[in-house]
């Protein structure tokens, strides 16, 4: 059964480029109210597009990592809105770090990557969490993970196994590892908001689950590689590198079709989006580190 998002109040993070726009449109474009927010000035001009299929929206400049930021979109939402459904905790950051890095580049590292990546998400969740639980209609929350979590990296027997995976020998050698430490167990973190929320907010009829992301095209992989951000591909290498990435307006229906579940739908659960395979909603997968009674409905 398909549950109709129409007239919902979301938050996206982080929406000012990349994959969060493109979630922030596919909301709109199903009738939901969208606020965003950024700490790109650009953040601003979303609204009026998202206008556009209808619905209301708003934009906040403002910083995930800071609590007095986040106090301002969560409030400001719901003075606009008169309420929050949706979080799509999306804002994130990455760069290189390595084992050996000095120690002083080490702490301002942590501080910036798992400041948006884990403590970003946690603020922005306890924030709208209450305000959730005061409303008493439930919600939807959505973390936007990495795949580093579910499949490259894993221990081969956590890996889903998917049957459209098109890796013989799953899980592949990871992406990140030896060059993305902080970004992953940042990342890694999230699991441990997921299973406590999940659990904690089953009976309010709050869901939480996780969006592991795998290769999408957006200011973040482009910048990471090195690669233009206007499309123009400077050779063939980074142009077939390029058409392996998935499409964020893709990743974006399946976070659709997700929050179209409702409340019975999956919950605790990484979705699993590698590249090489078709960017669906694949069918629930049974619990493997939490007791399934907990958290399914
Ligand atoms: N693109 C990929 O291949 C990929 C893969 C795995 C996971 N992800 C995850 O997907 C999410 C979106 O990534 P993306 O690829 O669209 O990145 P992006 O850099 O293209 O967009 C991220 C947005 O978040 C914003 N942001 C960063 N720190 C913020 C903060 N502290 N407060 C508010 N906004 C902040 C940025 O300004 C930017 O607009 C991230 O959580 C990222 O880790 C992306």
């Amino acid at each position: 059964m398909s549950v109709s998002l129409t007239g919902k109040r979301a938050i996206v993070t982080g929406a000012a480029v990349g994959i969060g726009t493109a979630y922030a449109q596919a909301l709109a474009a199903v009738g939901v109210h969208v606020a965003v927010c950024d700490v790109r000035p650009e953040i601003m001009a979303l609204p009026d597009l998202l206008k556009r299929h209808g619905v209301q929206a708003a934009a906040w400049q403002a910083d995930v990592s800071k609590p007095d930021d986040v106090r301002r979109v969560v409030d400001g939402t719901v003075e606009a809105f008169g309420g929050i459904d949706i979080l799509i905790n999306n804002a994130g950051v990455v760069w290189q770090t390595h084992p050996d890095d000095d120690l002083d580049k080490t702490l301002a590292d942590y501080e910036a990557i798992v400041g948006t990546n884990l403590l970003g998400e946690f603020l922005m969740g306890r924030a709208v969490i209450s305000q959730m639980l005061a409303q008493g209609s439930g919600g939807e929350i959505v973390n936007v993970a990495t795949d580093h979590m579910v499949t490259c990296g894993s221990p081969f027997e956590l890996c889903p196994k998917l049957p459209t995976c098109p890796w013989a020998d799953a899980p592949r050698p990871t992406g990140g590892g030896d060059v993305m430490d902080l970004y992953d167990a940042s990342k890694w973190g999230l699991n441990g908001l997921m299973f406590a929320w999940a659990k904690a907010l089953r009976p309010h009829d709050i869901r939480v689950n996780s969006m592991c992301m795998g290769a999408t095209d957006s200011w973040m992989i482009r910048d990471f590689f090195g690669y233009p951000q206007d499309r123009a591909e400077e050779n063939d290498e980074q142009r077939e590198t390029v058409d392996t990435w998935m499409a964020k307006e893709d990743t974006a229906q399946v976070v659709i079709e997700l929050l179209q579940e409702g409340p019975s739908g999956r919950n605790a659960q990484n979705l699993n989006l590698c590249i090489g395979r078709p960017v669906c909603l694949e069918p629930a997968l049974p619990h493997r580190y939490i007791k399934a009674e907990t958290v399914d409905a």
